[in-house]
Order: C-alpha cells, then sequence, then structure tokens
C-alpha cells in the first residue's frame, strides 16, 4: 500500500466547518428483514488510532468504521505530521514524521476524544498542548478534571489559562491513581500518558468497557505491558520503548451500532441477523429485549432477533457503566418502548443532559415525561412520522429508529450528528428492507 496524503482528509475540516447539515427521509413504518455485519467500534478505533502516534513502525488498522469522528481522528494524526492512509475500512499510520505537539482549538472542538492525544503526546514528548477543552454531543457538562488530577499524580505539571491546557514533565512517575468515576476517557488517558513511566501505574477503579480492552490490546503488541484492562484494577508496567515490528489490529465491533439495530428491530419488527457481532458486549440489552417479547438467539458472532406483535413495556431501565445499560443506549431503546405496551422509566444516571430526543419524540405522538434524569414512558400504539431535529449522535439515532417504526414521513434534520458514528446508516437499513433517502438540509 503507498503512502500518500489522500484528498478524503484533507478538507474535511474546511468541510465540517462550513456545515450544511443533511437530513434522511425515512419512509414508514418499516418491516426489518435480513442479515447486516456490523461494523467496528468508534469508540475502539478512536483511541487506538491516537495511541498509534507511540508506534515505533507502521501499523495497519483494519475493521474501522467509515465515520467523521474517524475522520477527524485522522485529521489531528496529519496535522502532527504523520502519514495516515484511510480505505476500506483499513487505516494505515506511518508517525515517524510526527513532529507536534499542539492540538489547535478548530480540531480540539470537533470532538471529545480529541483529548485522548493529550495522553499520548505525553508519553511522546513529555509534552502536550491543548488549545481549546475538548468539543463533544453536548450530554452534559463533561468537565476533564479527572485526567488533568491523574496527569498531576503521575508527576506531570498542568497548566490552565483561558481553556487551553499545557503540560509538560521530564519523566511520568510510578503511581497508584484512584478514579472515582469510572470514566472511560480518564482510564484511557492515563492508560496512554502512562506506557514510558517509571516502575508502575495503578490505576483502581478503572472503567471496565470492551473499547478500553481493545484499546490495551493493541498497545502490549506494540510492545506494552499492561494488565487487568476489563477490571476495575489496571496495572501499566513502564516498559524503555515499544518493538519495532509493524502491528496489524482488528477493531472490535461496535456494540452500540448493534443495540442500535436491536432497538430497530424491537420497535418495528421483524426478523434480523447481525454478523461480525460479539454478543457477550451485549447482556444487557439482550435481557431487556428478550424480557420484552423478543425472540433473541446468539451465537459467538452472531445474533438472530425476531418481533412480531406489540413490543411489552413496562419495565425500569438504569444507565450504568459497563457491563451495566449503556448510556449510549438510552435514546434507542427510549423510541422502541415508546410504541411498547405499558408504562416504562428509564433512569440516565452517567449525563445530565441526555434526553434531548424526548421533545422531538413527543412531536411525533410519543407520551414521554422527563423529570430530572428520569423518563416515563406511557407506550402509545403508533408514531406519526413528522420533520424532528437531531441533538446528538445516539439521539439522532433514537429518531432515526422513530421514523422507521412511524406512519407516514419523517424527516430527520441535522442527520450529521448521525453520521459521526454511524457508517452509511440509510444504506445499511435499505438492506434490511428500508426505504430512506438522504438530502441536503434546508
Ligand atoms: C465515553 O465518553 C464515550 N465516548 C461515550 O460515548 C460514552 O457515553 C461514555 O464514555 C460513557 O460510557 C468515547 O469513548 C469516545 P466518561 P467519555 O469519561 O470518556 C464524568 C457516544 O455516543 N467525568 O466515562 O467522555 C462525565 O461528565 C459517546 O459514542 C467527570 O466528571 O465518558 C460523565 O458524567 C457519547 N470528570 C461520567 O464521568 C472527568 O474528568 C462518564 O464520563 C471525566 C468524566
Amino acid at each position: 500500500m503507498q503512502f500518500e496524503n489522500k484528498i478524503i482528509c484533507d478538507g474535511l475540516l474546511n468541510k465540517s466547518l462550513e456545515v450544511k447539515m443533511q437530513k434522511l427521509i425515512i419512509y414508514g413504518p418499516a418491516s426489518l428483514m435480513g442479515e447486516i455485519e456490523v461494523e467496528g467500534a468508534k469508540n475502539a478505533a478512536l483511541p487506538i488510532l491516537t495511541a498509534s502516534i507511540l508506534a515505533q513502525n507502521k501499523v495497519i488498522i483494519t475493521n474501522v468504521p467509515d465515520i467523521v469522528d474517524v475522520k477527524h481522528t485522522i485529521e489531528i494524526l496529519k496535522y502532527l505530521g504523520c502519514n495516515v492512509l484511510f480505505e476500506n475500512n483499513t487505516v494505515v499510520v506511518d508517525s515517524s514524521s510526527i513532529g507536534r505537539f499542539t492540538i489547535p482549538p478548530e480540531y480540539a472542538k470537533l470532538m471529545r476524544s480529541s483529548v485522548l492525544f493529550m495522553g499520548a503526546l505525553l508519553s511522546k514528548f513529555r509534552r502536550v498542548e491543548l488549545s481549546n477543552h475538548p468539543g463533544g454531543c453536548e450530554i452534559g457538562q463533561r468537565p476533564i478534571d479527572l485526567h488533568i488530577s491523574a496527569f498531576r499524580q503521575l508527576g506531570i505539571e498542568v497548566f490552565e489559562n483561558n481553556n487551553r491546557i499545557m503540560c509538560r514533565c521530564d519523566r511520568i512517575k510510578g503511581s497508584e491513581i484512584f478514579l472515582p468515576i469510572p470514566s472511560v476517557g480518564a482510564t484511557e488517558n492515563i492508560i496512554l500518558a502512562s506506557i514510558f513511566c517509571d516502575g508502575e501505574v495503578v490505576i483502581k477503579n478503572a472503567a471496565k468497557e470492551p473499547e478500553i480492552v481493545d484499546l490495551c490490546h493493541f498497545l502490549n503488541k506494540l510492545g506494552a505491558k499492561i494488565k487487568g484492562a476489563g477490571t476495575h484494577i489496571i496495572k501499566i508496567e513502564g516498559v524503555k520503548r515499544l518493538n519495532s515490528e509493524e502491528v496489524i489490529h482488528k477493531v472490535i465491533p461496535d456494540r452500540i451500532v448493534a443495540g442500535t439495530y436491536l432497538c430497530a428491530v424491537a420497535a418495528c419488527g421483524k426478523e434480523v441477523v447481525l454478523k461480525s457481532v460479539f454478543p457477550r458486549h451485549l447482556d444487557s440489552i439482550l435481557h431487556i429485549l428478550k424480557g420484552s417479547g423478543c425472540k433473541i438467539k446468539e451465537s459467538k458472532n452472531e445474533i438472530w432477533i425476531k418481533k412480531e406483535g406489540r413490543l411489552k413495556g413496562g419495565l425500569r431501565i438504569t444507565t450504568h457503566y459497563y457491563p451495566g445499560f449503556p448510556t449510549d443506549l438510552q435514546a434507542p431503546v427510549c423510541s422502541a418502548f415508546a410504541v411498547a405496551s405499558g408504562v416504562t422509566i428509564i433512569k440516565e444516571t452517567i449525563f445530565e443532559n441526555r434526553f434531548k430526543h424526548v421533545p422531538e419524540l413527543v412531536k411525533m405522538g410519543a407520551d414521554i415525561h422527563v423529570e430530572k434524569d428520569i423518563a416515563v414512558i406511557n407506550g402509545v400504539e403508533k408514531l406519526r412520522g413528522c420533520k424532528v431535529f437531531a441533538r446528538d449522535l445516539r439521539g439522532g439515532a433514537a429518531l432515526f429508529i422513530a421514523g422507521l417504526s412511524a406512519q407516514g414521513v419523517t424527516e430527520v434534520m441535522d442527520a450529521d450528528y448521525i453520521d459521526r458514528g454511524y457508517e452509511k446508516i440509510e444504506e445499511k437499513y435499505s438492506l434490511l428492507g428500508a426505504k430512506i433517502l438522504r438530502e441536503k438540509g434546508e
């Protein structure tokens, strides 16, 4: 594979800055039938691409979803001086010419996971500058205080001034860090900053998400020494340098994309097989849907789901850290139970402002009341299509599902939010029999 700076990445920033948001037009009700491959996980691909700057040689990362956040991360890698090629869900990164340790505001603002370049660049250069607080979906305050306090415990000087954060150190100190919240991002940033630490860094109450396990798997292939990924205690033994071999790594399937398909079938029927998926990462949603009248069978890498008749509501669903019910499926499951029988209660415990999809669902005829962190869903027989606005990534996916089950035409405006985390969503669901068009927004 020849290296050249591919047009596909260049100019994305300009394109994304002059956004003319797109819309998806969904002709409901749909009845989903068929088989579909689940793409690679956004929340594993982003930290793994970030970690690729630490490699001593070229890395080849496969099963990378073709989504906006991946392209933004590649923009940052190229801005830092890496050579990157992205084709057919494969990214090749050669970081031998990396030469910068600053992340300019326009990049930092693009997405939350830009914050992970702090840990990686501190390992690479012992210094980093993030010229703006990281962006991403506005689903809550999303502070980075746990990242900053952990860096300080690692002996890193952190200076904050007008939204700019500058960090530097001579060496990374072996330490024991207790996280008051098992934050995914803070756990990943500590791991990335600790690869070359003196002695050992121990993270207590670490996040256990499968995406963190995949990141550690990749880093260990590069020559890092990380133990305990997937548990609440992660140990990183510092190494002097990483291996010089080329590394190939396949990203795990996206459990949130898979969960979204399951919610879509639960909302509008009928019978679908998900392929290239890890059912063990989806226990919580599978348990909920089995208890609501969906027939489900799992094998090693496949899930068969069949839903006939009306979904049975009446459950109480609470979002938790992994392996509990993921906050990223809270909005999609809202849409499924909006047309279920009975009253379903959803409690959001992770983010304080993640019910923005509810007023849009109510426009479609849903009967949902939100009180602080609780949504009470009185299931209705049917939703009706109308114009609705996506306000964030997973909220957009929820409106997409509602459009599939609704009577008539639904226009999901600002669909670009959905493109941040779902690869070619209208093409994939059309393969399952749905009728969807994509158009430039007004
Ligand atoms: C990751 O975000 C995911 N993003 C999110 O997915 C996901 O919702 C979240 O983890 C929880 O599972 C990526 O992996 C790129 P956290 P992250 O740090 O790392 C608080 C999607 O839709 N907190 O685990 O930002 C924070 O405010 C996205 O794909 C602090 O208070 O989440 C939140 O309430 C959205 N201080 C809680 O912890 C900190 O320094 C969990 O956040 C850090 C976090």
